[in-house]
């Protein structure tokens, strides 16, 4: 499987209370109930050492990096070189592979737009031949992506003239794996998944697409925003070209970004977006580029994002991703077997994974109640969660959902605001009038 044995000890009633101490939002109330935050999925929220890091940054350092002669410069550009070392360490990588984006769709499209660049100068004396599409060639993604890792594959293919394939889900909204070997052809030039789903929280089982990927030579992106946060993600190991990630979604601030790609990949791709910081000499008729990483951010970058992204990644390593797991793989399963008790919803992938293989999060489909007023009778009570589609239309479609109510789990979560909020939604249906749901055993707890 892909994600790692869970060996470690999940986090103590105590160590969780130490954890949630350094959450400022953690102690508000909304609407008259103490906040249960449990929308981590989308966006999580920030330890207070994260805003210090970047408040400190422009009360002390603040400077245009990589550009200046002065000492503030100076200062600036190293807390910033600092950060991206930090994230390669997270990555077991090499700091020329971590590129700082503004978020994980930024990150996608970058290789996307690279590609489309390289692709549409090929033949002209092109430098950037190497992952250059054509008519026939194959991009391979999944019926499950979120919107940010299906849109840029299908204007890539637009522009490309090349054909996008996907990798079905069945009605449990797993991956058709025993569809892969057939989809992956000679033909086949990017292929592009997540590491973990944002609708159902399924760990995708890499090993059974990328060495066949491989085996092809097709480029492999790894949309790993939902796992980073939960999982220790080392792209090397999992043998993908280039991984993403958002910082948000990792207790970092919004409006920062990681993307990991492989050096001889960063360096046979042109820029994705042109300007000052990415080069080395420009006359009036030509440029000519840096290397990774400095040739993918051109202008000012996010200084102080980074560095609070840095110190989040800081935050997680201390308290440890195995042991991040172990404690979310506690919350996955209590989450699940209590929301399978419920009469009258449905769990969208349900109970379809084998335990262990999913992170602490669930999309729950409560009959007869459209997912958004299901969300307000939920917040009305303090608790926090996801509705829509989650940027997941084709997936919500295959599972015959048009929109559902996420609850997902961060480092914070304890085990009774679990329970709170699967009471919460035991008492939907009740609320509008609809035939009383009830859980197996008379509650959830
Ligand atoms: C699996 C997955 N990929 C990509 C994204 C896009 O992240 P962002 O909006 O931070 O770019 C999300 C966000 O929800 C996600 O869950």
């Amino acid at each position: 499987m892909t994600a790692a044995p869970l060996t470690a000890a999940p986090l103590t009633d105590g160590e969780i209370a130490a954890i949630r101490a350094q959450f400022p939002i953690l102690g508000r109330e909304v609407n008259g109930h103490p906040l249960v935050y449990l929308d981590s999925a989308a966006t999580a929220q920030k330890p207070l050492r994260v805003l210090d890091a970047e408040r400190a940054y422009y009360e002390h350092e603040n400077a245009a990096v990589h550009r200046g002669a002065h000492t503030l410069a100076a200062e600036a550009t190293e807390l910033y070189e600092d950060a991206r070392r930090t994230i390669a360490a997270f990555l077991a990588v090499d700091e020329n592979e971590v590129v700082f984006t503004g978020n994980a769709t930024e990150g996608i499209n970058l290789i996307a737009t690279a590609i489309g660049i390289a692709s549409s100068r090929r033949g002209a004396g092109a430098d950037f031949s190497t992952y250059a599409l054509e008519p026939g060639d194959e991009i391979l993604t999944t019926e499950l992506e979120h919107h940010a890792n299906l849109i840029p594959w299908q204007e890539l293919a637009a522009r490309t003239g090349a054909t996008l394939r996907y990798i079905p889900v069945d009605d449990n909204g797993m991956l058709d794996l025993d569809a892969v070997p057939a989809l992956i052809t000679a033909r086949t030039r990017v292929v592009a998944v997540s590491h973990v789903s944002n609708v159902t929280g399924f760990v995708t089982p890499l090993e059974r697409i990328v060495p066949l990927a491989r085996a092809v030579g097709a480029l492999v992106v790894l949309d790993a925003c939902q796992a980073a946060p939960h999982l220790a993600l080392h792209p090397r190991a999992l043998d993908v070209d280039v991984a993403v990630f958002s910082g948000h979604k990792l207790y970092g601030p919004t409006g920062i970004g990681v993307l990991y790609g492989r050096a001889a990949v960063l360096d046979a791709l042109p820029p994705h977006l042109f300007g000052g910081s990415a080069i080395t000499t420009v006359t009036m008729e030509k440029a000519h580029f840096l290397p990774a990483p400095q040739r993918f951010e051109p202008g000012t970058p996010r200084i102080a994002a980074a560095i609070g992204l840095a110190e989040a990644v800081r935050f997680v390593t201390e308290i440890g991703l195995d042991r991040i797991a172990a404690t979310e793989h506690v919350l996955a399963e209590r989450l699940h077997a209590a929301l399978a008790e419920i009469q009258g919803i449905r769990v969208l992938g349900g109970s379809a994974v084998p335990a262990g293989e999913r992170v602490a999060l669930a999309s729950v489909v409560v009959d007869g109640v459209h997912a958004h007023d299901a969300g307000q009778v939920l917040d009305d009570q303090g608790i926090a969660v996801r509705v829509g589609h989650h940027c997941a239309q084709p997936l919500h479609r295959r599972l015959g959902a048009t929109a559902s109510v996420r609850l997902s789990a961060g480092v914070h979560t304890t085990v009774a605001e679990l329970d709170r909020a699967i009471e919460a939604v035991a008492g939907i249906r009740q609320f509008f009038g609809l035939e009383a749901a009830t859980t197996a055993g008379g509650g959830a707890s």
